[in-house]
């Protein structure tokens, strides 16, 4: 079946250099989840822009429902706009100071014109409910709200056009995890409910676990190893993946964010060899010459010249 949202060979630079190499990702058609797991610049919101066309590519392709994504032009990238929306993380100015709940929700309707003026109030108080916040918000402006609150508001919105597809950027790191768990619900009952595709961003193993039937696992801009979440949780083979689950015995658990893991930090550059050898316990002379290449072993995806190891070893 042709995914909803197919991903090939993405690079995206800044000022010339190269932070994302070549990455492949495909979400099928909803209710499906996929994860893009890794470390604070791994690329993963940049990756998410360039898919949404708020950032520009400097190779590959993006198709979304069998159209290409980067020619789109005029009304037929309006009509992408509607179809796949983002949300970020709270705090990263989602939301506009001056403008009331109300405002904020119903914009996307006077924008792209789907909603006449008359039924608007009423469109707004649906989507209010929709994501449980109370009809009396409508009034507020965003500082009159909690972070949770916030994050609802910004998920309204993007549900206001019934887009099919919704990227996820580390909607719930900014929360705490009573508000966190009530976020991860209501994506939860959102997909059921709207049959909704999404790609969620996140750092954190148990929230992918959870919502998310197949990962990405990024680092530096390069795909580590990409599969169903099962097998990956299960079983990890790249080095990364292992380091990433080893940190997280109790899967199903919020927990705090993973960047204390491993050692050093995720810089950006040309990649020769492989990107995570400056962090690899098993990295031996050929990984720093020869970059592995994404092959499929035992049911997924993974790039790593020692991979066989880690099956041999039984983990
Ligand atoms: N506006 C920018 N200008 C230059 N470099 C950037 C910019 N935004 C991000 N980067 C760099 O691109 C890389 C990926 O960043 P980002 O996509 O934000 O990662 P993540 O979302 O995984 O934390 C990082 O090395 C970051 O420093
Ligand atoms: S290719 Fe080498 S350095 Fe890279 S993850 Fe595998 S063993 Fe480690
Ligand atoms: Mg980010």
């Amino acid at each position: 079946m042709t995914p909803l949202l197919s991903v090939r060979d993405l690079r995206i630079a800044y000022s010339g250099s190269d932070v994302v190499h070549g990455v492949d990702v495909d979400v099928p058609d909803g209710p499906y989840g996929v994860g893009l797991i890794g470390e604070s610049g791994s690329g993963k919101t940049t990756i998410a822009r360039a898919l949404l066309r708020l950032h520009p590519v400097s190779g590959g392709s993006v198709s979304f429902d069998g159209q290409d994504v980067l020619g789109l032009r005029g009304a037929a990238l309006s009509e992408y706009r509607r179809s796949a929306q983002i949300v970020f993380q709270d705090g990263d100015g989602a939301l506009d100071p001056r403008m009331s709940v109300y405002s904020t929700v119903a914009e996307p309707f006077a924008v792209h014109r789907t909603v006449p003026r008359s039924e608007r109030r009423a469109r707004v108080a649906l989507l209010l409910d929709e994501v449980g916040l109370p009809a009396d918000v409508s009034t507020r402006y965003p500082h009159q709200l909690s972070g949770g609150q916030r994050q609802r508001v910004v998920i309204a919105r993007a549900l206001a056009l019934e887009p099919r597809l919704l990227v996820l950027d580390e909607p719930t790191s900014a929360l705490d995890v009573t508000v966190q768990e009530r976020v991860l619900r209501l994506i939860e009952r959102l997909r059921a409910e709207r049959g909704l595709a999404y790609l969620l961003i996140s750092h954190n193993l148990a929230v992918v676990d959870r919502l998310c039937e197949s990962s990405v696992v990024l680092y530096r801009g390069v795909v580590m190893e990409r599969g169903s979440t099962v097998t990956l949780l299960s079983r990890p083979l790249h080095p990364y993946t292992r380091a990433l689950r080893a940190a997280v015995p109790e899967i199903g658990v919020t927990r705090p964010p993973l960047t204390h893991v491993a050692t050093g930090a995720s810089t950006p550059g040309a990649p020769t060899g492989c990107v995570y050898a400056d962090r690899c316990p098993l990295a031996v002379e050929i990984c720093r010459t020869e970059t592995p290449a994404l092959r499929e072993l035992d049911g997924r995806d993974v790039a790593c010249h020692r991979a066989e190891e880690a099956t041999a070893a039984g983990s």
